[in-house]
């Protein structure tokens, strides 16, 4: 069902609570905090520019972390409020809360036309719990909601839940709509030849993407070392590389039913351990039994690229091996690379999948990249997001 936009409402005077995903990496420096990446604030720029020029006063709220209910300075979106600050261009007041909630925040309500952030909202226990009275108060803050924390939207929080039953409006802002057009589209009515690429650690975290996705894909690209826990479920010797043993079982099952969709590793890049400086693979197609396999082999690279080649969308969530261990990255690269070539329209899940498409340098060939790595994740799996459920129909 289609949700309200940030461009459905009438903005001009209100005061507008925005809840963004400003959890960015920080860094200790000098005694202070430093962020390592403020993309997540960039990708909200377009929103929290956009209520501006409509003559809103913004409010500007996110957690940051998992502070577990306690005030932690090393936590706070101080640093984040300084640099959206800069990211306006410095013409934008941009004042920065104790808090989220109470007198003192009540004091600093903005004017038209200017920004006030509110402090971490997970410094209050209330957020996670969801609780009503926590949510009244965020609520009462602002006379219309948008939620342009995509990255947020598989949480029901206060936030990005609860307070929406007390505002008249709850609408998504630019980030919110864009996520949910690409990945709404590649989950609905994709492109066709329509090609999935899942890799990572463990079958476990992704069973129910890769349940939903079959029945929606036209192929099946697995690696990284979930692929070994599919090869040994196969009967294939895997040596000493990591193994689910307890999803053998569901890994046939999820086998049985992709049927000739799902296409695993046919040569493999092994090693002794994954210790020391030099680290040096070996290609081969059986894997021996004191080495354990670390990236795809380039038969398999060469056969997974056809694939892509060929396709008109790609979805892609986690790398095809130990990627941060170069060489182990050859495969993850080559792929990206080949994504990127394909021409085809192609949607990234966030964390370690943007990660690996930055270093193999190709981010600006991908038509998608998420800001959500769980939210994404939870999508591709046919989940609805609460925090998407939440918004008001148009
Ligand atoms: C994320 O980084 O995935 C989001 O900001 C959600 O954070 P969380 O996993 O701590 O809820």
């Amino acid at each position: 069902m289609a949700k309200l936009s940030i461009r459905d409402l009438d903005l001009r005077g209100k005061r507008l609570f925005l809840r963004v995903d400003f959890n960015v990496p920080l860094e200790k420096k000098d005694g202070g905090m430093v962020i390592t990446s403020d993309k997540r604030i960039k990708a909200s720029l377009a929103t929290i520019e956009y209520a501006l020029e409509q003559g809103a006063a913004v409010i500007v709220a996110s957690h940051l972390g998992r502070p577990k209910g306690k005030v932690n300075p090393d936590m706070s979106l101080r640093p984040a409020a300084a640099r959206l600050a800069q990211l306006l261009g410095g013409k934008v007041k941009v004042a920065m809360a104790p808090d989220c909630i109470g007198g003192q925040v009540a004091q600093m309500l903005p004017e038209p036309g200017e920004v006030l952030v509110l402090e971490n909202l997970r410094f209050h226990p209330e957020e996670e719990n969801n609780d009503p009275e926590f949510s009244k108060a965020l609520a009462a803050l602002a006379d219309l909601y948008v939620n342009d924390a995509f990255g947020t939207a598989h949480r029901a929080h206060a936030s990005t839940v609860g307070m929406i039953a007390y505002v008249s409006k709850a609408a998504a802002g630019l980030l919110m709509e864009k996520e949910l057009q690409y990945l709404g589209k590649a989950v609905t009515n994709p492109e066709r030849p329509c090609v999935a690429i899942l890799g990572g650690a463990k079958v476990s975290d992704k069973i129910e993407v890769i349940v939903n996705l079959i029945g929606l894909v036209d192929r099946l690209l697995i690696g990284g070392a979930m692929a070994y826990t599919f090869l040994k479920a196969k009967g294939e010797p895997v040596g000493k590389s990591l193994v689910e043993d307890d999803k053998l079982e569901l890994a046939k099952q999820l086998m049985e039913k992709a049927g000739g969709k799902l296409l695993l590793p046919i040569d493999h890049v092994v090693t002794e351990s994954l210790s020391g400086d030099a680290l040096e693979g070996t290609t081969v197609t059986v894997i021996p039994a004191d080495k354990l396999a670390v990236d795809i082999g380039p038969a398999t690279i060469e056969a997974y690229k056809q694939v892509i080649s060929g396709a008109a969308t790609v979805i892609w969530n986690g790398p095809m091996g130990v990627f941060e261990k170069p060489p182990f990255d050859k495969g993850t690269v080559e792929l990206a690379r080949a994504v990127a070539d394909s021409g085809a329209t192609s949607i990234v899940g966030g964390g370690d999948s943007e990660k690996a498409i930055k270093s193999a340098g190709v981010a600006s060939k991908i038509s998608h990249i998420s800001t959500g790595g769980g939210a994404s994740l939870e999508f591709l799996s046919g989940i609805e997001l609460p925090g998407v459920a939440a918004l008001t129909e148009k």
